[in-house]
């Protein structure tokens, strides 16, 4: 579903220069979920947004379902792959009513008003329609963050790139949002990228995980590596053991 080849990004230029990105390749089957752990500041996000068209500064190759992706994203290319980043508080707009900030990418592709569609989307993460009247304040952060996988899902995307979903949620509604995005994922047949530095998120949801340090994969585990503490890179290996799992 999802075949990246030698993928760079470079911000800055001259005593600037970041290569954050250093040529990664890595694929992702149609249905699976693939985690990527690392640092703070590894790329992790940097290789999410490319893959979603919201950092358009790489080369290499992306292709999604065999179609290789250019730098000027079509329309149908753009829904192809939509994000749910860590933030729900940054990524709906204080002012806009909830059902509002949802229809708003059904408007922006001329496909009606979009309140209908709203109000469904509503009720598919487990929310009442009327939600669409509120505002993002009168909502919990596990229900905006509801809102938020809704308005990624609007367009019916077929892959979900997930950065940090639960990590500013109460370890209370954690789980809920892991069961609902497992649940879309069934019901949908989605394929799933999700970065997380939290490795019991990512042991949950992911069938392979990458682990990345300084914009490169060191270290590529199975669910079965995972289950029985395996890893191949002594990279992963102290991240593993850093970590309470
Ligand atoms: N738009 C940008 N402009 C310049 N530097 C950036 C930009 N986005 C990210 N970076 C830098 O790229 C590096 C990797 O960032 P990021 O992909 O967000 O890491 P991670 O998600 O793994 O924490 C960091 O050093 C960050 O400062
Ligand atoms: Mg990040």
């Amino acid at each position: 579903m999802i075949k990246v080849e030698n993928l760079d990004v470079v911000f800055g230029a001259k005593k600037n220069r970041n290569h954050v990105v250093r040529d990664v390749s890595f694929d992702v089957a149609a249905g699976e979920t693939l985690g990527i752990v690392g640092e703070s500041g590894c790329g992790k996000s940097t290789v999410l947004r490319a893959l979603a068209g919201i950092e358009a500064g790489w080369t290499g190759k992306i292709a999604f379902n065999g179609r290789a992706i250019g730098k000027v994203r079509t329309r149908d290319e753009l829904l192809r792959a939509q994000m749910v980043f860590q933030d729900p508080y940054g990524s709906l707009h204080p002012r806009l009513r909830i059902g509002t900030a949802l229809a708003e990418p059904i408007r922006s592709m001329g496909l009606g008003d979009g309140w209908d569609q709203a109000q469904r989307a509503l009720i598919q993460v487990g929310l009442p329609a009327s939600f669409a009247n509120r505002f993002p304040h009168e909502l919990s952060g596990g229900q905006r963050q509801r809102v938020a996988i809704a308005r990624a899902l609007i367009l019916e995307p077929t892959i979900l790139l997930l950065d940090e979903p639960t990590s500013a949620l109460d370890v209370s509604v954690q789980a809920e949002i892991l069961n609902l995005l497992a649940d879309q994922k069934d019901e949908r047949g989605l394929t799933f990228v999700l970065v997380s530095h939290d490795l019991s998120v990512i042991a949950h949801m992911c069938d392979r995980v990458l682990v990345m340090k300084g914009g490169v994969f060191v270290d590529a585990l199975t669910k079965q590596d995972l289950e029985q503490g395996v890893t191949h890179a002594d990279y992963s290996r102290q991240l593993f053991e850093a970590s309470f799992i």
